[in-house]
């Protein structure tokens, strides 16, 4: 069983310095996923931008690359075992064993009461926010194991961890459940072999991904003769921290929590909600 060191002696600045890793952020390739990336690469990974969109994965890399950081873009579907293999050996081939993962990829399901909810809409959405973060932890955890690399696991969940934030989040709200769920089953599992997981949960966040939402939900609401309000910025001027996020404000705290600074973290959730989870 590996014990976790004490690292009472080494200074912050080796604490969170991330030289010599190598960390693969799923979804890399828009949103919070390129300020993860960004993140990790300033503390000095090598990353891999993971995405099942070929071009923005090959974006993100050139921002990196372009800044001085070791970067390689991956297609991976985070969703097919195969597609997800296949990325995990290119990446083990150009940088080396794996130490750092940020399953990140995910999708914001549009919004539907409970008996609206179409079946694949359900299913799309556990498929990749669910089974996506199961599957790619389940090819990349037993590599650090062997490697012997003191690996961490970090999950990108949601607020709506923790409660059920409005009508009509039932499929959303499911999956990031369930992704807290592998998280606490992954860290007791993957503990003995000093393997940290951790998830994070982020209150809404501006990036494409709720653009298109909104856009999509309006669709929707406007079909069936309703109006919907989705992440409206003025919404979040009662919250002690007076406002919705932006995409640095999660990478910040997955670059900490990928770190050795967090060393005796594990099974944990980060909250970064402006204070929304004491005033709801
Ligand atoms: N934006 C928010 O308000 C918010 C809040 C809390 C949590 N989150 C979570 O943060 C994560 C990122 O959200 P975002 O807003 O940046 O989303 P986004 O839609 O802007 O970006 C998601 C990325 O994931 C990629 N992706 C989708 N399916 C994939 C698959 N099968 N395999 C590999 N890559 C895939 C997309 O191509 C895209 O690049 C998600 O897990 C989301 O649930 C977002």
């Amino acid at each position: 069983m590996v014990i976790a060191a004490d690292v009472s002696n080494r200074s912050l600045a080796d604490l969170y310095s991330l030289a010599g890793r190598v960390a693969v952020v799923t979804g890399g390739g828009r949103g919070i996923g390129v300020a993860i990336a960004s993140r990790l690469a300033e503390a000095g990974a090598a990353v891999a931008v993971a995405d099942i969109d070929e071009s923005t994965a090959e974006h993100t890399t050139a921002k990196l690359t372009a800044g001085g950081a070791t970067a390689m873009p991956v297609t991976m579907d985070v969703t097919s075992p195969r597609s997800t293999r296949a990325a995990v050996e290119a990446i083990r081939a150009e940088l080396g064993e794996i130490d750092i993962l940020v399953n990140n990829a995910g999708l914001l399901a549009v919004p539907a009461p409970y008996d609206e909810i179409l079946d694949e809409d359900f299913d799309r959405t556990m498929a990749v926010n669910v089974r996506g973060a199961l599957n790619v932890s389940r090819v990349v955890a037993p590599l650090m194991v062997a490697a012997e690399r003191r690996g961490v696991i970090i999950n990108m969940a949601s607020t709506a961890t923790y409660r059920y934030p409005n009508p009509g989040t039932l499929v959303y709200t499911t999956s990031k459940q369930a992704v807290n769920a592998i998280t606490k089953g992954l860290a007791v599992e993957l503990g003995p072999a000093g393997i940290r997981v951790l998830d994070i949960a982020p209150t809404v966040v501006e990036t494409p991904g709720l653009a298109d939402l909104r856009e999509r939900s309006r669709a929707k609401a406007a079909e069936a003769g309703r109006t919907v309000e989705l992440g409206n910025p003025d919404a979040f001027r009662h919250l002690p921290l007076g406002r919705i996020a932006v995409p640095d404000d999660i990478a910040r705290v997955v670059a900490f929590a990928a770190s050795d600074a967090a060393i005796l973290m594990t099974g944990s959730t980060l909250a970064v909600d402006a204070g929304s989870m004491v005033v709801r």
